[in-house]
């Protein structure tokens, strides 16, 4: 009788950390990438175009950028030490392999294991998510020649929230409103995400 009733007790603990710790990190799951947090970065990688939240892509890809300055997509962005070592740091640690939101663990698997993407937009993620959109035939609002600046049409992209389920892209024909929708997930679909 006791055995059977320390079994329950053990089954039922055993229940509730499932929801009450969902993995052995401390964070909770975020939706998405969040905003940035480091100044340095956001003035010296912000000024052509709109500075990606490291959670975009994975450590080796920042590794790669970083170690390329001299030429960044044909221009010559070079930094001096301690700006590009600071720079480098802030990506690395809160890289999309590093991090936890559901948009990072999105981001990463997508990614083949061998491949070190060099941009955001190559991510196979958000590729996908975006095919078609620059075709002039499908005539978006606002018309693109790249998908490199997300704030063009991503309007909550500097608090690093992308989501089209809420007001957050500037194509009217993708918006609809969910006050509903919480940056944190609930505890079953964090159990959905665990399954897979
Ligand atoms: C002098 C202008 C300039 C500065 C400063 C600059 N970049 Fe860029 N960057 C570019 C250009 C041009 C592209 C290609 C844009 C395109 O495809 O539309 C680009 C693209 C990118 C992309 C890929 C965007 C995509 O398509 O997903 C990343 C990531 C990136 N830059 C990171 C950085 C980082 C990190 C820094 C700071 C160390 C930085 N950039 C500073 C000019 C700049
Ligand atoms: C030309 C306009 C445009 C640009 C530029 C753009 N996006 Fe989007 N994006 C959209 C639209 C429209 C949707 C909604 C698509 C849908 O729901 O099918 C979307 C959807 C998304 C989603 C899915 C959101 C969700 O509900 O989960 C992500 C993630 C995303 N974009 C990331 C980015 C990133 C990162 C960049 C920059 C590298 C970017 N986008 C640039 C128009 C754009």
């Amino acid at each position: 009788m006791k055995t059977k009733r320390f079994m329950v007790l053990v089954a039922g603990v055993a229940a509730l950390s499932v929801y009450v710790i969902p993995d052995a990190r401390a964070d909770p799951l975020k939706r998405d990438v969040g905003p940035n947090s480091n100044p340095a970065y956001e003035k010296q990688c912000g000024s052509c175009h709109f500075p990606h939240q490291p959670g975009w892509l994975p450590e080796r890809s920042w590794r790669e950028i970083m170690g390329a300055l001299g030429n960044h997509f044909g221009e010559n962005i070079s930094l001096a030490s301690p700006a590009r070592d600071d720079i480098t740091g802030y990506l690395v640690a809160n890289a999309a392999d590093r991090q936890f939101s559901l948009r990072s663990v999105q981001v990463i698997a997508s990614i083949k294991p061998g491949d070190t993407p060099k941009a955001v937009s190559q991510v196979p993620y958000v590729a996908g998510i975006h095919g078609g959109f620059l075709d002039p035939a499908y005539r978006p609002q606002p018309q693109l020649k790249t998908l490199a600046n997300c704030s063009a049409c991503h309007v909550r992209a500097a608090a690093g929230a992308f989501s089209a389920v809420q007001f957050t892209v500037t194509d009217e024909a993708f918006r609809t409103n969910e006050p509903s929708y919480a940056n944190v997930l609930s505890p079953a679909e964090r159990l959905a995400l665990r399954k897979k």
